[in-house]
């Protein structure tokens, strides 16, 4: 498994969680990925480059992140982002400026700055971390490797639900949208309709991920959806993070026995356990 990680840092990305949707592929073969709520594209970046799906779809609300996604997916985009990353002389300061308006390519800068240099990758008002996570030289490389696959992939700047209800009978859909109760503190558009995508679920080869409240399970199974639980370990300063897996027919996702058994199935770069910390090899920033 070639571990393809998205340039940016996601409060909430699923970069270490994607490779256990390899089962999930191999059961629906669905030519076409719809990741609905795109943030980092982790799952769509790790399918595409390793075949599980030939094409991906990335929807996205944030004009900023949509105009990021843009130009890292157009030759011409591409490069002249990769050169601003590379001049960049004050990232920070660039960060601190406007709120990701103006042209595409001007949005895009802003958007990997903002997202290198503010706690936790928010682009809201997040305050910045410094130079910790600007690191010029990964960044381009990962937008590098995302260019060998750029033609699997596309952009549409747009609603996430308008996506899923209208997602087309080849495609199948990962769906990561910002949890309730916590998302309005991580991104700029975090309110959206749960039980409306919950209900867009069933009879669709689509699954998603939500924080474990008892609010969302209840809505889920009240609709004949299946919900399973996983714990995220992201990185050691933060706390385990409680989840769920919804969608129908989740037999081949063993949620907390996977946790387990890691050791069999991570790549290097992915850390899933039940309650423990990762070795320490495995946790490095991202
Ligand atoms: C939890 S993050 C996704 C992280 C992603 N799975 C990853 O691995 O990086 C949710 C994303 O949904 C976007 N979003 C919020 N509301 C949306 C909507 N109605 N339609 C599409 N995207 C939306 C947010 O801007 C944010 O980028």
């Amino acid at each position: 498994m070639n571990p393809m990680l998205s340039p940016l840092r996601y409060p909430g990305g699923k970069s270490k969680f994607a490779p256990l949707l390899l089962p999930w592929f191999q059961q629906h073969r669905q030519p076409v990925l719809f990741e609905t709520f795109a943030g980092g594209a982790s799952v769509s970046l790790l399918a595409v480059a390793n075949g599980w799906c030939e094409r991906a779809v990335l929807v996205e609300r944030d004009p900023a992140v949509a105009a990021f996604w843009r130009c890292v997916l157009s030759p011409r985009g591409r490069f002249r982002l990769i050169n601003n990353i590379r001049t960049l002389s004050d990232a920070v300061g660039r960060a601190q400026e406007g709120e990701g308006q103006g042209d595409d390519l001007s949005a895009a800068t802003w958007c990997i700055a903002r997202n290198r240099t503010s706690f936790g990758g928010k682009l809201g008002k997040a305050g910045t971390c410094g130079y910790a996570r600007w690191t010029p030289a990964r960044t381009i490389e990962r937008i590098e490797r995302i260019g060998l696959i750029a033609s699997r992939l596309c952009i549409v700047e747009g609603d996430g639900i308008d996506a899923l209800k209208a997602l087309p009978p080849t495609a199948a859909a990962f769906i990561d949208p910002p949890y309730p109760g916590v998302g309005e503190n991580l991104y700029r558009h975090a309110l959206v309709d749960h039980s409306e995508i919950l209900q867009s679920l069933p009879g669709r080869a689509a699954v998603g991920t939500w924080n474990d409240i008892p609010e969302i399970a209840t809505a889920a199974r009240a609709i004949g959806l299946a919900v399973k639980p996983f714990v995220l370990v992201s990185n050691r300063f933060n706390a385990p993070s409680r989840e769920v897996l919804i969608g129908e027919n989740l037999g081949w996702f063993s949620g907390n026995e996977i946790a387990k058994s890691r050791k069999k199935i991570t790549p290097e770069s992915f850390q899933l356990s039940l309650f423990g910390e990762a070795p320490r090899s495995e946790r490095m920033a991202a």
